[in-house]
């Protein structure tokens, strides 16, 4: 997922993925480009959704980083 690629490569983004992916968080909202929004494999699902709900500034093409693979 996004989030391991952060945690793997010790990037600095404070607070970010603080449930460590469980979907209980929204720390890990990420804003994407519509070109590559629309490449995503999978679309959000209900529970991503969800929480994506209580995410600051919500887009349409917002996602969870701990559920894009
Ligand atoms: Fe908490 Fe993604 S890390 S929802």
């Amino acid at each position: 997922t996004l989030l391991d690629v952060v945690v793997n490569n010790d990037l600095n983004i404070e607070g970010f993925g603080a449930c460590e992916g469980t979907v209980t968080c929204s720390t890990c909202h990420v804003i994407l480009k519509p070109e590559d929004f629309e490449r995503l494999p999978e679309e959000a699902s209900d529970e991503e959704r969800d929480m994506l709900e209580l995410a600051y500034s919500l887009t349409e093409t917002s996602r969870l980083g701990c559920q894009i693979t």
